[in-house]
């Protein structure tokens, strides 16, 4: 079962940030998540649609301009990251998961990802996720080489379906909703299963005695334990 660094290891450092990103390479995560907008067309690294939460700005991520963005403080002095900037700092060193939050973000998660792979970065070391699955038809439509994993929250089962139009390689469930059934559902069907968001050691053990194939969590270091 694979670790996925949720956000980097926002249980230890800001989440989202080149700092975060550290500290789940350092822990030995062989994958890292994050989330991305587009903003002036490019891609920022944040979770929520508003900046109150995460940084000292306030408002909406998409009503700001990069400039403004890049001023703020997400943490430890840690300013916004770019998805480009995650890449740099992670160097192959670990697998990447772009989950795409805002509108328009499949064209520029491609571009970025085609980038990497010519300079030789795997397609299987990448993933695109999304709730939104008219994004992950978009980012499918594009690129017939990206993996792409569905995410959904609520139960799982009618979305199998949605993940073999997708030609996706996993289904990507809440643990709240995840069940050994749907596991083997899934697998049975020719999809991983990455379950979102496993924190306590009893539920990693639990996912791990399942068969889930990989675990997003803000402990890169109880997963990998
Ligand atoms: O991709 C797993 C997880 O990140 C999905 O939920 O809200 O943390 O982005 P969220
Ligand atoms: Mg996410």
């Amino acid at each position: 079962m694979i670790c996925i660094g949720h956000r980097g290891a926002m249980g230890y450092e800001p989440e989202n940030t080149l700092r975060s990103f550290r500290k789940a390479l350092d822990m030995g995560a062989p994958w890292v998540e994050l989330d991305v907008y587009n903003v002036e067309n490019q891609l920022v690294v944040i979770h929520d649609d508003d900046l109150d939460r995460t940084t000292n700005g306030k408002g909406a991520v998409m009503k700001h301009t990069v400039a403004q963005l890049r001023a703020l403080d997400a943490g430890k002095g840690e300013r916004i990251p770019f998805l480009s900037e995650v890449f740099d700092a992670v160097n192959r060193r670990a697998a990447v998961n772009v989950e795409l939050k805002g509108p328009n973000t499949a064209e520029l998660a491609i571009a970025e990802m085609r980038k990497r792979v010519a300079a030789g970065w795997k397609w299987s070391d990448l993933l695109i996720s999304s709730f939104d699955h008219a994004q992950l038809h978009r980012a499918r439509e594009l690129e017939p080489n990206v993996p792409l994993g569905v995410l959904v929250w609520g139960n799982a089962a009618p979305f199998i379906k949605t993940a073999l139009a997708l030609k996706a390689v996993s289904l990507n469930p809440a643990l709240q909703f995840t069940d050994k059934a749907l596991v083997d559902e899934a697998h049975a069907n020719g999809l991983k299963v990455f379950v979102y968001t496993v924190n306590e050691p009893d539920d990693i053990a639990r996912m791990r005695a399942w068969g889930v194939d990989g675990v997003f969590t803000n402990f890169p270091d109880r997963a990998l334990s």
